[in-house]
């Protein structure tokens, strides 16, 4: 099910690189490439020597080595693979991914990297449960770093509790998920909108709201987990591009529109941006004074809707998803709305002061379509995100 894919190993040092030698032997077997990066530690546990001849190919092990920085860049030995997995993953090298530390190979070529990353942690299990540890795996899931493990059990000192890496045949069934080899939206194109709009009043000031994006662009990850080729189109926001996104960058709804609709064709759309409605309607290309006199009044021109264009364009997504930001009158408002845009479905949430919705990791959807409306638990935007993501799979394999 590997056959063909190009998997970039980091080893990092740790008792249980002595596993990693049987992960290489089971990827290979799988028909995976396998390249392998050590750190300086890893090369305490396991030797260059017998990852290079499991892996039949020549082992990386040092940023500055002038001829591999010949034959292959750090940068291109960062891209030239379809994921990149580290195993074992120590506390060390996770503090260091979480910070963006550069400073051997293994960590510049994860700092580089724009393929898809899953850590199998390995550790004493004081350290697994570390605040620290536990802050940087927050952070680094929240980029989009996938997990596996680790497990419990003994642990190499003889003690008791979680720190355990997972057994390399389950770390391959994480990459053969992360790379869809089972993904339902594999051949889909999906195309996802995200985050506020800006739009100018003059070059300083702006009119924006309090979209963090979070909804949105965990929505791209997960249609791109399942093996969708997703466009993200994001306006500002202080998030991580979501692994395997294509992403647009926008400021303004004007530029939302036309990048999204530059993303056409797509199978499934699904507008989470919070667009302005409006726009101030000639913003000054010099920045507006005080004179003393009364304050600028701002004339406002409404803005395109996204949602409601692609809804009803030539090149419409076989399925459209919008979603309604309500303070009151919840499912009557998000009803009406998705006639009006006439979009497939909305995933309707409360956004009123103390749901903590805007900006939040936590959410409660209601998702209306024609036959009704489905209420969700509340659950963190990453779940709703993953939950949606198998909702449009099903409904796209229903509807080919
Ligand atoms: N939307 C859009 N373009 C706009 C406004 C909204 O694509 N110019 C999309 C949003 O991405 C969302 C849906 O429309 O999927 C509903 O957004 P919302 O802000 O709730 O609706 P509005 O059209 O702004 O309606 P109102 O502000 O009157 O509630």
């Amino acid at each position: 099910m590997l056959a063909g894919k190009r998997v970039l190993l980091i080893i990092s040092g740790g008792i249980a690189a002595y596993k990693s030698l049987d992960l290489i032997r089971r990827l290979r077997e799988r028909g995976a490439e396998v390249r392998c990066v050590l750190t300086r530690a890893a090369k305490e546990f396991v030797t260059p020597l017998s990852v290079g001849t499991l892996s039949k190919s020549r082992v990386y092990d040092e940023l500055f080595d002038l001829t591999a920085e010949h034959e292959i860049g750090h940068i291109r030995l960062a891209r030239d693979c379809d994921v990149v997995v580290v195993a074992p993953a120590t506390a060390n090298i996770l503090a260091a991914m979480a910070q963006g530390l550069a400073g051997d190979l293994a960590t510049t070529v994860l700092l580089a990297t724009d393929r898809p990353v899953l850590a199998a942690p390995a550790m004493n299990h004081v350290m697994w449960a570390s605040p620290a540890t536990v802050a940087n795996l927050s952070v680094l899931r929240d980029r989009g770093v996938s997990f596996v493990g680790p497990e419990s059990g003994e642990l190499a000192e003889g003690e008791i509790g979680t720190g355990r890496m997972s057994e390399p045949l389950a770390i391959v069934a994480a990459i053969e998920n992360l790379l869809g080899a089972n993904a339902p939206l594999r051949g889909r194109r999906a195309l996802v909108t995200s985050g506020p709009t800006y739009e100018p009043i003059d070059p300083v000031r702006y009119i924006a709201n309090r979209s963090s994006g979070k909804q949105g662009h965990a929505i791209a990850a997960a249609l791109a987990a399942l093996g969708a080729e997703t466009t993200l189109v994001s306006g500002p926001t202080r998030l991580a591009d979501p692994a395997g996104c294509r992403v647009l960058r926008v400021e303004t709804a004007q530029q939302m529109l036309a990048a999204t609709l530059s993303a056409l064709p797509a199978d499934v759309a699904v507008c989470a941006a919070a667009v302005a409605d409006w726009r101030p309607a000639a913003p000054g290309n010099a920045k507006l004074k005080k004179d003393g006199g009364a304050p600028p009044q701002i004339a406002l021109a409404e803005n395109p809707d996204i949602l409601a264009t692609l809804s009803r364009h030539k090149q419409r997504p076989s399925l459209v998803v919008g979603f309604a930001a309500e303070t009151d009158d919840l499912i009557a408002h998000a009803t009406a709305k998705r006639l009006r845009k006439g979009c497939d479905w909305i995933v309707a949430n409360d956004v009123s002061t103390g749901t903590g919705t805007f900006g939040g990791d936590d959410n409660r959807v209601h998702v209306i379509d024609a036959a009704g409306t489905e209420s969700w638990d509340p659950m963190k935007k990453d779940e709703v995100a993953r939950r949606l993501a198998r909702r449009i799979a099903d409904r796209l394999a229903g509807a080919a």
